[in-house]
């Protein structure tokens, strides 16, 4: 008998991280959904979801995230603040350690060249295609019940669905071969747990989202949910903020939105 459970070699690769506790299912909803429930209802330690297929994935701005059963590497990490003594100003450092964690396994585990366009997706270099797509959404902000949802989803192996042929791109091609998710997972998860050691008292994962960063110095489009600006991205501040400057030389720092590169390199 075949009593292997789902996730059994990426559990014991994460056995001595805060991700320990890891459950792989054939099928859910959405992890982000679930890890956000699970949290709201007192779940107090860090766990991490995968999934092979969701049925309500969801990506940010309330866009659905669709894959094809298998492909992709979908994630959902539950991280609670409050011990790692991050500021509530501080708390987009924690989506920047998740984006920098996963671009560095691409390019070193994978020698794939990756870089990271504000706020939180991994593309190609140079040609912009996605990679990943990574949405934070938090639940009990402001109590000491406050706790971060991180959720990605990677295109690991192909196909990729219909709707994202042509403006997305997998793991496996970039690589040029096929990429096993536990591995990566354990790469990607170790390295966000390393990352946690020092979140708030060091700068180290802000200089390392910037120098990934593929927005800097470029003429961007932001949208934003009340319209858009077009505008030079200057930097990205330690907490994830990118400073725009709209034509006034003056900086303004955007906290949430989406961008559109106007001259893509
Ligand atoms: C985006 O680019 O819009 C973010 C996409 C995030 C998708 C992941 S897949 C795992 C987790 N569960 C979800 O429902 N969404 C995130």
């Amino acid at each position: 008998m075949n009593s292997r459970r789902l996730g059994d070699r990426a559990r014991s690769g994460l056995a001595s991280t805060r991700f320990a506790r890891l459950d792989w299912v054939a099928e859910t909803g959405s992890t982000q959904a679930d890890l956000l429930a699970s949290a709201a209802s007192g779940e107090l330690a860090e766990r991490a979801l995968v999934a092979d297929f969701q049925s309500a994935g969801r990506g940010r701005r309330g866009r659905a995230w669709t894959t094809v059963p298998e492909a992709a590497l979908m994630v959902s990490v539950l991280v609670r603040p409050g011990p790692l003594d991050l500021a509530p100003t501080q708390l987009g450092r924690l989506t920047m350690a998740f984006a920098v964690a996963a671009a560095e396994a691409c390019r070193d585990r994978y020698e794939v060249p990756v870089g990271l366009k504000w706020p939180n997706d991994l593309v190609a270099t140079p040609d912009g295609r996605k990679l990943a797509g990574i949405l934070a959404e938090t639940t009990g902000l402001g109590t000491a019940d406050a706790a971060v949802v991180i959720g990605m989803g990677l295109n690991a192996n192909g196909p990729l669905p219909e709707e994202v042929a042509d403006t997305g791109v997998t793991l496996a091609e970039l690589a040029g071969q096929p990429v096993d998710r536990e591995d990566l997972l354990v790469e990607v998860l170790s390295r966000f747990d390393a990352a946690l050691g020092d979140l708030a008292g060091s700068a180290d994962v802000p200089l390392r989202y910037r120098r990934l960063s593929v927005t800097i110095g470029q003429a961007v489009r932001v949208v934003l949910e009340e319209g858009h600006v077009d505008a030079e991205a200057v930097d990205i501040d330690d907490d994830g903020h990118l400073l725009i400057d709209p034509g006034t030389g003056e900086l303004v720092p955007v906290a949430a939105g989406d961008v559109v590169h106007l001259r893509p390199r």
